[in-house]
């Protein structure tokens, strides 16, 4: 395993800063090039659904934190006119609204529109985020980012050529915007302890929410209005819930995994249903790290969701603590609520011009999640370059109308990876 490269310098730095319980500097660093609360938030959603208003009230919250008075939702979007009309009266947004498959481009397009919130299905972000990158404006991102290698790529472009344009991009992994995470993670990467070794995490939890078939509704608009069932909607849950804890363990390492081995199946879930219910992965990291996650959605089982280090001189769960060898615990300080938080940090990158861009780092970690499904399903090793070079494209080709031809799909025992070694 590679040396961690710590100074002995930067590592008593960070012990004496355990030891006062001292902050560390928060996410987005101010400078007051330009008050933040002159800035002019004009809101464009897409995807009307739990998401989708609630980070719109987040963003809301947000600019009130901020003392920001010029604050609106212009106009909101969604595939189903129900949705979109519903969100769109409400009496605190009083928005103009878009529905149908090309409701985003409207949404975007719109030329008041300068902070721009994507909340759909995670088959459709791809997609949306090269239309909002190529009309260049600022994005909050809900996670996942991809679905498969044909999404992934779409995205890896995009995040590329939103970087060049300077946008100012946040992803909804909201951990990242978590002062207990930033302040323990950054103890971490300072070498408080040791060098990182493994690290574990989970997201296991109870069935997820359901849907009966409606024989009087298309196969298009089923699917649809049970998103979390079908894999081009949602990438199944290890890639749609349990990239938050892949994330950190990425945040932690500072890169993604480079091959992923796992296992997994579907026991209590029954349906028309395309997902499994469990999977279990071990992922190696460039210098042989490992990471080893789990992810269940079964009822009557132990919940856990959280992530764990451990490192040559103690462990730590990146959330807020660190134990040592000798037993002592150091805890960070927990801020504002992420969700908040993380319009917070984009609009302060807007007001500040600072170089706030996450699409690639999600992105990272939504291939690593990717990349343990596959194994998962194929029963093999499955390496980055397997995804990112991948053939998986599951999206439908003509997304017209309620009337729209879904693909194939292909069970996933049937899908195969060529042995890595
Ligand atoms: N960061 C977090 O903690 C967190 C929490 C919950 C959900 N999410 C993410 O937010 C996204 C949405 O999840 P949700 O719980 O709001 O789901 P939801 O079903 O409540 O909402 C999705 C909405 O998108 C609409 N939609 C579907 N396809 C569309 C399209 N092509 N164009 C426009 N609108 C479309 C649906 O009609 C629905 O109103 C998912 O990616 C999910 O992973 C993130």
């Amino acid at each position: 395993m590679k040396k961690m490269d710590v100074s002995r310098r930067q590592f008593i730095k960070s012990s004496s800063v355990l030891a006062a319980g001292a902050m560390v500097a928060p996410y987005v660093v101010t400078s007051h090039a330009a008050p933040v609360s002159d800035l002019k938030v004009r809101i464009g959603l897409v995807g009307c659904g739990g998401r989708g208003q609630g980070a719109t009230w987040d963003a809301i919250n947000a600019a009130k934190e901020h003392g920001i008075k010029d604050c609106k939702v212009v106009v909101v979007g969604d595939v189903f006119e129900e949705k979109a009309k519903g969100f769109a009266a409400n009496e605190n947004i009083k928005a103009a609204y878009e529905f149908g498959f090309d409701a985003y481009k409207k949404v975007i397009d719109n030329p008041e529109v300068n902070y721009v919130i994507l909340a759909t299905p995670p088959g459709f972000r791809a997609m949306h985020f090269a239309y909002v990158t190529e009309k260049g404006k600022n994005c909050f991102t809900e996670k996942p980012v991809c679905v498969d290698s044909a999404t992934a790529r779409i995205f890896l472009k995009a995040a590329e050529e939103s970087v060049k344009k300077g946008m100012k991009v946040v992803a909804g992994t909201q951990r990242r915007h978590q002062q207990g995470y930033q302040e323990t993670i950054a103890q971490i990467q300072m070498g408080a302890i040791g060098e990182v070794l493994d690290m574990r995490c989970y997201w296991n939890q109870g069935a997820i929410w359901n849907y009966p078939w409606d024989i009087n509704k298309s196969d298009m608009e089923n699917q649809l209005r049970n998103w979390y069932h079908y894999l081009w909607l949602c990438g199944d849950h290890i890639v749609e819930q349990h990239v938050h804890n892949v994330d950190v363990c990425n945040w932690v390492k500072g890169t993604h995994p480079v091959r992923a081995y796992g296992m997994g199946g579907c026991e209590a879930l029954k349906g028309p249903n395309q997902i499994w219910d469990h999977f279990a992965v071990e992922y190696e990291y460039a210098d042989g790290t490992r990471m080893y996650s789990q992810c269940r959605q079964i009822d009557n089982t132990d919940a856990n969701v959280s992530e764990y280090v451990v490192g040559t001189n103690g462990s730590s769960n990146p959330s807020g603590n660190i134990t040592f060898k000798n037993g002592k615990v150091w805890r960070a300080n927990q801020g504002r609520n992420p969700y908040v938080q993380e319009h917070m940090d984009l609009m302060t990158a807007i007001a500040e011009n600072k170089k706030v861009n996450e699409a690639k780092q999600v992105a990272e970690s939504c291939i690593t999640a990717i990349m343990g499904r596959e194994s998962a399903y194929s029963g093999r090793k499955v390496t980055w370059e397997d995804i990112i070079e991948g053939s998986q494209e599951l999206m439908p080709e003509n997304l017209v109308d309620m009337n729209s031809p879904i693909k194939p799909w292909k069970k996933p025992e049937t899908v195969s990876y060529e042995l890595s070694e």
